[in-house]
């Protein structure tokens, strides 16, 4: 029996993204996102048009099933509920003046839906789906002129949300823009033919355009609290070799740059070499050097897997589905999808992200990918996914034993609370729900949706704040 319980009024809850579930991808006025046209998500190229093997075109149709969805997230007890805002259903293209009143109304109808059930909305601002004209005429973020048309966005949404909406995520995932520059950063140039000079420069627009945010927010919506959000992978060495050790810090540090921008205001020194050693020479205007000094007020994070990194070129394999590199730590399982599975690595990691930041965390993506099985338990439909149970209790074990070594933790949302398309590889069948949703690879499906056993699980963790584990 643990000493440590989690704090009063923890936020917990699930997270989603629009591109995964809301389908409508043209309906209200909406313009095409890069989601529309990838496919098969970051395993196949991009497509020239939408086309019909594309489930996140209807996805699960949470666009018109809104309200039944939050509906069973209240009967679960959720304290928040995280979702993105499709930027292409406010600026269909991205470069307008002027925002699309359809597509701010449907994003209403989502919040008098949360607030009837007392629901916090915890809101991403753009998560993997830049719409497609920014992609194709500016290159996405390698142009300085998407943190202008970014800035706008987010005015839009300030401005009509800004007294509903507390918490606020500016990008998904920031760094993983160094491994995923289309889905991440809107990059249309393949990534294979893009320099180094141009992505970096992208991560500088995108870092300034989050600082950016963070100035708005400060302005008009003054209660709002706007975090980043990182995609988190503790990185072992292979071995004790001080080379493997020193290796692993390395590997650390270009994703640690994202955060220390978000939290210090200014690249490290680290961050700098590694620019110097590629021989990039960054456009960093002295604006700019002001406005990335618009720090967050908390850090928020995925977490899924840990990594390991060698020195040694011989040891240097890669694992199988994990977005960000690394070699396999032998001493771990992995998901059916090859993610190594490692809540020890959670409590290290949120540890070291408060020791670094001393600003509050967020874990606001955690869960299992797994292929799920419909069956019949006293007349209901359900999935019997204790496997799933394990995992989230594991994890949220080790999130209770870090709370209990000092770190403030605000509350976690599982990913994908209710069965959505996969981002990296777009498939249904790849499930993380508590609500198991009827769609299938190939597009067939009633769209109904049903209680798995996790349901209840963790209706029954949230109503103990935890005890339950
Ligand atoms: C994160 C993303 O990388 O992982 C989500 O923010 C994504 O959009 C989640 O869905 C799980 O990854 P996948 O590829 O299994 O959907």
């Amino acid at each position: 029996m643990s000493s440590t319980t989690f704090p009063e009024g923890f936020l917990w809850g699930g997270a989603t993204a629009a591109n995964q579930l809301e389908g409508a991808y043209d309906r209200d006025g909406k313009g095409l996102s890069i989601q529309d046209v990838m496919p098969r998500g970051i395993v196949a190229p991009p497509t020239e048009q939408p086309t019909a093997d594309n489930l996140k075109l209807e996805a699960i149709d949470f666009y018109d099933r809104y309200a039944e969805d939050i509906a069973l997230f209240a009967e679960m007890g959720f304290k928040t509920f995280r979702f993105s805002i499709a930027w292409s259903r406010i600026f269909p293209c991205g470069d307008e003046e002027k925002p699309n009143e359809a597509g701010l109304a449907f994003y209403d109808r989502v919040l008098d839906e949360l607030e009837k059930h007392g629901i916090e909305p915890l809101v991403t601002i753009s998560h993997y789906e830049t719409p497609l004209h920014l992609a194709k005429k500016y290159d996405g973020w390698k142009s300085r002129e998407l943190v202008g048309f970014y800035q706008n966005y987010c005015r839009a949404l300030f401005e009509r949300y800004g007294s509903r909406v507390k918490y606020w995520l500016t990008f998904n995932e920031i760094n993983s823009i160094l491994h995923a520059p289309l889905m991440s950063g809107g990059i249309w140039t393949p990534k294979e033919e893009l320099s180094e000079q141009d992505l970096y420069q992208a991560i500088h627009h995108e870092l300034v355009a989050s600082a950016a945010a963070t100035k708005l927010a400060r302005e008009l919506a003054p209660e709002a609290r706007i975090g980043c959000m990182l995609i988190a992978m503790p990185t072992y060495p292979l071995t004790p070799d001080p080379a493997d050790v020193l290796a692993a810090k390395q590997a650390e540090h270009a994703n640690y740059a994202f955060g220390d921008v978000h939290c210090r205001g200014e690249y490290p020194g680290y961050f700098l070499r590694t620019l110097r050693e590629k021989g990039i020479e960054l456009d960093i205007t002295d604006e700019d050097r002001e406005v990335l000094k618009n720090t967050v007020d908390f850090v928020s994070f995925s977490y899924y897997m840990s990594i390991c990194e060698t020195a040694d070129p011989a040891k240097k394999t890669k694992g199988e589905g994990n977005l960000l590199g690394g070699v396999p730590n032998p001493t771990l399982e992995a998901s059916e999808w090859g993610w190594q599975i490692d809540p020890t690595g959670l409590r290290i990691l949120l540890n070291d992200y408060w020791e670094r930041w001393q600003k509050p965390l967020f874990i606001v993506e955690n869960g299992l990918g797994a292929k799920d099985q419909l069956v019949e338990v006293d007349g209901e439909k359900t999935v019997q996914d204790d496997y799933r149970i394990d995992y989230l209790n594991d994890h949220l074990v080790a999130a209770r034993e870090a709370i209990g070594d000092g770190v403030d933790l605000l509350g976690y949302t599982t990913w994908g609370c209710i069965d959505l398309v996969s981002a990296s590889t777009a498939q249904l069948s790849k499930r993380y729900g508590f609500i198991y949703v009827d769609r299938n690879d190939d597009g067939t499906g009633t769209l109904d949706r049903y209680r798995k056993k996790s349901f209840d699980w963790y209706r029954e963790l949230i109503a103990s704040n935890g005890a339950t584990l």
